[in-house]
């Protein structure tokens, strides 16, 4: 392998531009070449490229967000986009790929790889952490650690007032930012997509509730209910509670990257070069029990679950 090219796709992560240096680093020490696409797909598309240099990439690797900027391309969706993608790789000659995303990156990697047969390499990038075949996406620790240090906030608040708080949480269908927020925020009712229970736990809660303190929904933006509808059924049951809705979207996508993140994306950034050295092909990065392991594009698109133990979680404090 002499010339990878790398791109960054789906919405953007804390820890892609760890993970963007750890490449161009370790693809230097290898004497590979690495290019960086721009806007993801629509850099493969266009021909848009960048020349990666890892003297560069130390200086932004603390930063949040990607330095190669991301699209949820809707032309690779179509043949003739991936067609012209393959006409990029050809001209540039370019011999494997390096994708940083979540699902839809990976299935847009899938549909590639049918007219395409150079080696593809996947690293989870998403806040959501809703990805098959590895127990943290790069981006997810942040993102909680961005949306507990604004709930806690609003508990402040929350409490001054003895109020009712909504606070939605990103996660599109997934439920672990909302989990995992809640939780540590002592929040009182938690609402996730993935649950049927969770909003029978919420009602008992409201019946006892006597407005004379805080009360703390982290409600994740995909549940079925959403944030408005909580709040109208709380107020059929108590008519005289204060209650606010806060939405934390998009800022739980920015901020410098955690530590944990940091150091996630060096490490899955150098497994995804030692991966293309080694011979693997069509394969995504994943970590579990803190070890790096390989996991097939085709296991990684399906259905990822909340884990058992989450659920008992909610379960537990819900009562
Ligand atoms: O997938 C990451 C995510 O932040 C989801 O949590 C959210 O539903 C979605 O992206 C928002 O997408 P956009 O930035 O395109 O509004």
């Amino acid at each position: 392998i002499k010339h990878i090219g790398v791109f960054t796709s789906g919405g953007d992560s804390p820890g892609m531009n760890a993970a963007l240096y750890a490449i161009a680093k370790s693809a230097e020490v290898n004497d590979i070449k690495v290019s960086g696409f721009l806007k993801g797909y629509e850099g493969l598309i266009d021909g848009d490229l960048i020349p990666f240099k890892s003297h560069e990439l130390k200086k932004i690797t603390q930063k949040g967000g990607t330095i190669l900027k991301t699209a949820r391309s809707k032309r690779f969706l179509e043949l003739e986009g991936r067609k012209k993608a393959l006409q990029t790789l050809k001209a540039n000659k370019i011999d494997a790929l390096i994708a940083i995303g979540g699902d839809g990156t990976f299935r847009g990697l899938l549909a590639f790889s049918e007219i395409c047969d150079i080696p593809f390499i996947g690293i989870p990038g998403t806040i959501d952490n809703d990805i098959s075949g590895t127990d943290y996406t790069l981006g997810f620790d942040s993102a909680v650690n961005t949306a507990i240090e604004n709930i806690d906030k609003i508990k402040d608040t929350a409490e001054s007032h003895n109020r009712i708080f909504i606070v939605e949480v990103m996660g599109r269908d997934s439920g672990y930012i909302a989990i995992h927020s809640g939780l540590t925020t002592g929040a009182d009712a938690i609402l996730i997509p993935e649950s049927g229970k969770d909003f029978i736990y919420l009602l008992n809660k409201v019946k006892n509730y006597n407005n004379e303190e805080a009360f703390l929904v982290v409600v994740s933006e995909g549940d079925e209910l959403g944030a408005e509808l909580v709040a109208s059924k709380i107020k059929e049951i108590n008519s005289d509670v204060d209650l606010r809705i806060t939405r934390l979207v998009h800022v739980q996508r920015g901020g410098n990257p955690s530590a944990f993140d940091r150091m996630l994306g060096i490490r899955m950034g150098v497994a995804a070069i030692e991966s293309l050295l080694q011979g693997k092909k069509n394969v995504m990065v994943g970590i579990s029990h803190n070890q790096l392991h390989l996991t097939s594009f085709k296991e990684v698109v399906k259905q990822h679950q909340v884990n058992n133990e989450l659920y008992e979680l909610l379960e537990l404090f819900g009562k």
